[in-house]
């Protein structure tokens, strides 16, 4: 009863969930939506032994940190060669009916997003890969299953067991402005386009948080072993019945011509798409004919990218400003007479750099040609040298710190000069505080740009250790604040003190210490004290942290001054260790777990037992893995990897078991052994000759 009662919901939920977000043609109101939605969440609560990954409950996804696994593709994700020229996309033309005859193309919008690889088996959606290098990329399932527009499970009949659809994630403007807006008011750094707002969100660690970003996913090609079509055209139709979300802008064009029509008029057009393109992709139709042209290094030699130009502009350089960043990084910025672009004003562009604008040799008064390659911050691409007043002389970049007026240094391998005066120079101090201040590191509130810059000015207010001496009595007579602002801010402030390490270490603004890198040291080290004793061999040590991270945080240590800070800091009570957390036992520290299947409680709750009891979860089977526990229904593809990877599989029960004991239930191998049991070109995935011939399936 239950269980029927939860498969219609979740078929009616699939259902009105394809009109909305693939079709465009909701039949039913959210309210109704939402209502279902519920009912079918709470039922799932109280009967976890029906949970199903591919669950429409699935797409608000979760706050546990994901790991990405690599994955080999099954098929090598390819690019594809690309012009901006049209005689050389004629000449492609030409190469292909030299060798195959005329033939039909089909012509496709490029999207501007980035790659994702979907596998399908029995209907259901089982992994979503990045494209990564090509060869393998990150396992990325769990953000991809709250994209609504990707099918769960596929509608109609007739698709294969197994098989593989490819196309691009995508950022709608809509979602782009808002989320930018959003980030803006947080006073977080802005995405520059919609592309890399894609990727980015795509490798959020939470699922919950790329469940709220509005990403779109539109596919363009199959690929799959024996796959039942002869053409292109025919498999994306399929594709579309069985519940993807496929194009509605594309043609079969049969000569140059029509090809050329669609190019100029979707070079037009696309200004009123609700997503980013950057170009059209032209594809033989016929897969007989696609085999017959097969492939070079790189691409198919039956597909080619025909790329837009971006949008420009002439207009004068009429000077050029130096702004100083919160690491003294000098960007130079270029001001123009303002200028009309892709239907906003440009009154300003950067330029990069000393060498890029030696490069250019770019000098004020010149006319230049202003760009908007779906960066947010327009750049100088040329300068039109017919135009140059006749008595111009090379431009000569700054050589010491418009601010602080510090002589400017470069370091090896940067392409920007530094001012070198960290606590003497007003931007690189007010923008050092303005860092640790922010959202993501300790979140301190009503504290904007204005009033920093103000309590900088007045003296209260050197580096970020006077944070935690300020008064409200010193805050309020300020502009625009008043008593209970300033009651906030202190209010505020004392709250930052119970921020998780891992952001103060993010807050201090070590130069290339992000976000990520701060929670791997946090991680490995568990101390600020431990990380300012590591050596620079310890340092590496720790997950993506490179040399040159390593010798950023020893030089940010080495300095009494910042030293002297963080001494303030640790009187003031910040948190400067990782919370441990209470463990149930230590049974399973040091191992690593993969969970899958069906077992007598939720899938969440034995992840949570395996943490508890200090083991790791991962989310594929992959050499680093020591455990897979197998439920009920788990697929038979992992029991075969893990057991070619010497992999050990446990069964509920003898999981349950070994949570008691910490010992391995199967004894015949202890478990200290497992790892060395596999070989490393075996770790690393599978073997070549193991896999179906690569290039057999990207034909499809
Ligand atoms: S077909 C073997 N079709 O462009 C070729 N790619 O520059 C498979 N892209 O990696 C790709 N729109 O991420 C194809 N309609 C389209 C596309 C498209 C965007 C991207 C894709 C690919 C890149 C190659």
């Amino acid at each position: 009863m239950i269980r029927e009662r939860i498969e219609e919901l979740r078929r009616q939920l699939d259902y009105h969930n394809h009109k909305y977000y693939v079709e465009n043609a909701p039949e039913i109101s959210d309210f109704e939506f939402d209502a279902m939605m519920h009912e079918l969440q709470r039922l799932e609560a109280e009967h976890p032994e029906y949970a199903d990954p591919t669950s429409p409950t699935m797409r608000v996804g979760s706050d546990l940190c994901a790991e990405f696994q690599t994955v080999r593709h099954r098929y090598p994700m390819l690019s594809l060669g690309n012009t901006y020229s049209t005689d050389e996309l004629h000449e492609f033309i030409e190469r292909i009916e030299r060798e195959v005859g005329p033939t039909e193309y089909v012509c496709e919008l490029k999207f501007d997003g980035t790659a994702i690889s979907l596998t399908y088996e029995h209907g259901r959606l089982t992994q979503a890969v990045t494209r990564g290098d090509g060869v393998a990329g990150d396992d990325v399932t769990a953000n991809v299953r709250t994209i609504r527009s990707v099918p769960l499970r596929l509608r109609g009949e007739g698709w294969p067991e197994l098989f593989e659809i490819r196309g691009e994630i995508l950022m709608p403007y809509a979602s782009f402005d808002r989320l930018n807006a959003e980030r803006e008011a947080n006073g977080e750094q802005l995405f520059a386009n919609p592309r890399n707002a894609a990727a980015g969100t795509l490798k959020q660690q939470a699922s919950s948080v790329v469940a709220r970003r509005g990403l779109d996913c539109t596919l363009y090609q199959l690929a799959g072993d024996r796959l039942p079509f002869t053409n292109h055209w025919g498999s994306l139709q399929k594709a579309r019945e069985w519940g993807f979300k496929v194009s509605e802008h594309m043609r079969i064009c049969r000569n140059t011509e029509e090809v050329d029509a669609f190019i100029a008029h979707w070079d037009e057009a696309r200004r009123s798409l609700p997503f980013p393109t950057d170009g059209v992709v032209i594809k033989v139709n016929d897969f007989a004919m696609r085999r017959r042209l097969g492939f070079t290094a790189k691409a198919p030699k039956w597909a080619v990218a025909y790329k837009f130009k971006a949008e420009q502009a002439l207009t004068r350089l009429e000077s050029v400003s130096f702004q100083v960043g919160r690491t003294g990084a000098i960007t130079p910025v270029a001001n123009l007479d303002p200028v009309l672009l892709a239907g906003t004003t440009v009154r300003r562009a950067t330029l990069h750099n000393a060498e890029q604008m030696a490069q250019l040799d770019i000098r004020p008064g010149d006319m230049v040609y202003v760009e908007k390659g779906g960066e947010i911050i327009p750049k100088i691409t040329g300068v039109e040298l017919a135009e140059r007043p006749a008595d111009s002389r090379p431009f000569e970049y700054i050589t010491c710190c418009p601010v602080c007026h510090t002589p400017l240094v470069r370091y090896e391998g940067e392409a920007k000069h530094y001012c070198p005066n960290q606590s003497g120079c007003r931007p690189q101090i007010i923008g050092r505080i303005l860092h640790f201040i922010r959202r993501k590191a300790l979140d301190i509130e009503g504290l904007g740009e204005e009033t920093v810059e103000l309590l900088y000015d007045n003296g209260l207010l050197h580096d970020i250790s006077d944070l935690y001496d300020l008064k409200a009595e010193q805050l309020a007579p300020l502009p625009r604040l008043g008593e209970k602002s300033a009651e906030n801010i202190i209010r505020s402030i004392r709250r930052s003190t119970e921020v998780p390490f891992r952001r103060v270490l993010f807050g201090l603004g070590i130069r290339f210490v992000g976000e990520t890198t701060a929670k791997y040291l946090a991680d490995h080290f568990r101390s600020l004290e431990a990380v300012m004793q590591a050596s620079r061999e310890e340092l590496v040590e720790a997950d993506e942290v490179g040399g040159k991270i390593a010798d950023a945080i020893l030089e940010y240590f080495a300095d009494a001054e910042n030293r002297r800070i963080i001494e303030r800091l640790r009187r003031a009570g910040l948190q400067f260790e990782t919370a441990t957390r209470e463990l149930a036992s230590e049974a399973l520290a040091g191992r690593s777990f993969v969970v899958s299947g069906r077992f007598s409680r939720s899938r969440e709750e034995m992840k949570e037992l395996i943490e508890q009891h200090g083991g790791r979860n991962l989310s594929a089977v992959s050499g680093n893995v020591d455990f897979l526990v197998a439920g009920e229904k788990m697929g038979p593809e992992k029991r075969k990897k893990a057991e070619k990877l010497g992999v050990r599989i446990l069964s509920e029960e003898e999981f349950l078991k070994m949570l008691e004991t910490g010992a391995d239930p199967q004894e015949e191998v202890p478990a200290a052994e497992t790892h060395s049991a596999v070989p490393a070109q075996q770790a690393s995935g599978e073997s070549a000759a193991d896999r179906p011939d690569p290039r057999q399936g990207e034909l499809f």
